[in-house]
C-alpha cells in the first residue's frame, strides 16, 4: 500500500506511522552498513536513517549515487527523537533518487560571498536564506495586515512612470513607444496622494528602482516599498502612525517567526524592546548632537549614514529625526510654518546601526509653494501638473511615509547588508540570476 505524501512540518500527525517524503538531500554519511540522510524539503529538515539489512537492495544501491541537493523520495516509519532538532526521525524502508546532483556547487565550506551570489538561485535552498525569507515573508503579511486591519485601501502605483518621483537623478529610463522616456519609479508616493484625496487612508506596496551609484551594505538599485498615505493627517500623527506600525510588524516577526529569529542567532531580547513611543530629535539637535561627538557635519547638509550610527548608538528603540532642512530633502514636503527653512518631515533610523529604515513627510499642499519648489529643482513642470491638480482641486493636509522592506528584513533578521534579504538582488554590479 501508498504510504501517505506529507512534509516534514507536519511529521508529529504521523508519529509511529509509514510516510513518504519528498525533498533534497542536505546531508549525508554513511558507513558501509548504515546511512543518515538530512531531508530538506522546504517546510524543515528531518534525519533519515537507513539500514543496510532493512531496506531493498535497489534502495541500498540509491544510496551510493547520493549527493548534496539530489532530490529523493524516501518512504519509512516516523519515530519520536527527542534529541531530533525536528522532534522527529525517519526509518527509511525506500529510498529512491529522482533527480542526481552531481559536483553540486556550494559544498560545506566557506565560501566567498561573490560565488555565492553567482549561485544565488542554489544558495537560497540554505538554511540560513530559508529562515530569512520565511521572516521576509511574515513581514509582508504583517504590513499588509496592519493596513488591512486599519482600513486602509491598497492602490497599486505605477511602475513605468512620465513624473519622476525623488529627484531627477538616479532614474533608469527607457523608450516609450511615441511618447519618448519613461522611468521606472522611484516611489508611488504622487499616486498615492492622489488615492488619498479619493479614498482617505491608502498604500501602495511594490518594487521601486533607483539607479543610485552606492555600492553600500543598504542600497539596492531593486527595492520593495510600502507607502502608506493619509489625507487630514499631520506630522506629528504621521510619526505615531510609523511607531505603531513599526511595533506591530517587529511583534509578529517575533510572534510567528521566533524559530527563524533564533535560527539566525538574532538576539531577540532588542527585538522585544520595540514598543511605541519612540524617542523624537529635530534635526537641528541632532546636528548640535553630532558637532558635540566631532562629526564634521554642517546645517544643511543630509545625515550621512556613520551619523545616523552615532545618533542610534546606546539607544533601545528607533528614533525619529524630524524638520530637516529643506535644501536636504524632496521638492514635496511641506514648509515648516514654524521654521520656513525646514520641512515638515521625518526620518525613522533603526537602532543597531541599522540606519534609516523610513523616510516620511506632510506634503506640501500649498499650490504656488509646491509650484516653487517645483521651478527651484528645475524639474519638469509639465509632467508634474497632474500632481498640481491635487492642490487645484481640494487641496487638503495629508502626510505619508515609505518604507523600505528589505532594510526592514535585514534589522529584525539581523543581517547588515541587503543582498541577502531579497531572493534575488539587484546591485549596481549584478544582474543575474
Ligand atoms: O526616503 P525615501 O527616498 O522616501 C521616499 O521614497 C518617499 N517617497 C516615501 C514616502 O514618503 N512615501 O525612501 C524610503 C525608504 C528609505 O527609508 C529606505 O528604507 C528605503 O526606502 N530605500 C532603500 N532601500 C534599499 N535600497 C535603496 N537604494 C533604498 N533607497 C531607499
Ligand atoms: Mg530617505
Amino acid at each position: 500500500m501508498e504510504s501517505t505524501i506529507t512534509s516534514v512540518r507536519d511529521l508529529a500527525a504521523h508519529a509511529g506511522c509509514e510516510v513518504t517524503l519528498l525533498g533534497w538531500v542536505s546531508q549525508l554519511r554513511s558507513s558501509g552498513k548504515i546511512a543518515f540522510l538530512g531531508l530538506r524539503d522546504g517546510t524543515g529538515t528531518v534525519q533519515v536513517v537507513m539500514a543496510r539489512n532493512e531496506v531493498d537492495g535497489a534502495s541500498w544501491d540509491a544510496i551510493a549515487d547520493l549527493s548534496y541537493e539530489s532530490s529523493v523520495r524516501v518512504e519509512g516509519t516516523v519515530r519520536q527523537d527527542d534529541r531530533a532538532p525536528s522532534g522527529y526521525e525517519i526509518t527509511a524502508s525506500a529510498v529512491e533518487v529522482i533527480g542526481p546532483s552531481n559536483e553540486y556547487p556550494i559544498q560545506p565550506k566557506e565560501h566567498g560571498v561573490d560565488f555565492l551570489l553567482n549561485n544565488r538561485h542554489l544558495w537560497l535552498r540554505h538554511d540560513r536564506q530559508t529562515a530569512i525569507m520565511r521572516v521576509r515573508d511574515e513581514v509582508v503579511k504583517a504590513i499588509r495586515d496592519f493596513f488591512y486591519e486599519r482600513d486602509f485601501v491598497l492602490v497599486d502605483s505605477p511602475i513605468l512612470t512620465g513624473a519622476i518621483g525623488e529627484s531627477a537623478d538616479a532614474l533608469f529610463s527607457t523608450e516609450y513607444f511615441d511618447l519618448g522616456t519613461a522611468y521606472l519609479a522611484q516611489t508611488g508616493q504622487l499616486y498615492v496622494e492622489a488615492a488619498a484625496a479619493a479614498l482617505g487612508k491608502v498604500y501602495c506596496f511594490g518594487p521601486t528602482f533607483r539607479a543610485e551609484k552606492s555600492k553600500t551594505r543598504r542600497h539596492l538599485t531593486e527595492f520593495w516599498m510600502v507607502e502608506p498615505e493619509v489625507a487630514w493627517l499631520d506630522s506629528e500623527g504621521n510619526m505615531q502612525l510609523q511607531e505603531d506600525f513599526i511595533s506591530y510588524v517587529v511583534g509578529r516577526a517575533l510572534e510567528r517567526r521566533r524559530d527563524e529569529l533564533e535560527q539566525l542567532e538574532r538576539d531577540v531580547t532588542r527585538l522585544e524592546a520595540i514598543t511605541p513611543p519612540f524617542d523624537r530629535i529635530s534635526y537641528t539637535d541632532a546636528v548640535s548632537v553630532l558637532k558635540e561627538r566631532g562629526s564634521a557635519i554642517e546645517w544643511g547638509a543630509d545625515l550621512g549614514a556613520e551619523d545616523e550610527t552615532v545618533l542610534t548608538d546606546g539607544r533601545d528603540k528607533p528614533l525619529f529625526v524630524y524638520d530637516y532642512p529643506r535644501e536636504a530633502k524632496a521638492f514635496y514636503m511641506k514648509e515648516n510654518p514654524d521654521d520656513p527653512r525646514t520641512v515638515k518631515c521625518n526620518d525613522l533610523l533603526a537602532p543597531e546601526g541599522y540606519g534609516e529604515i523610513i523616510g516620511g513627510s506632510q506634503r506640501e499642499d500649498d499650490y504656488d509653494r509646491l509650484l516653487a519648489r517645483i521651478r527651484e529643482e528645475g524639474l519638469p513642470e509639465k509632467v508634474y501638473d497632474w500632481y498640481l491638480d491635487l492642490r487645484r482641486y481640494g487641496t487638503f493636509p495629508h502626510s505619508g511615509f515609505g518604507l523600505g522592506l528589505e532594510r526592514t528584513v535585514g534589522w529584525i533578521c539581523g543581517v547588515p547588508h541587503l543582498r541577502e534579504t531579497i531572493a534575488f538582488p539587484r546591485l549596481m554590479s549584478r544582474l543575474t540570476p
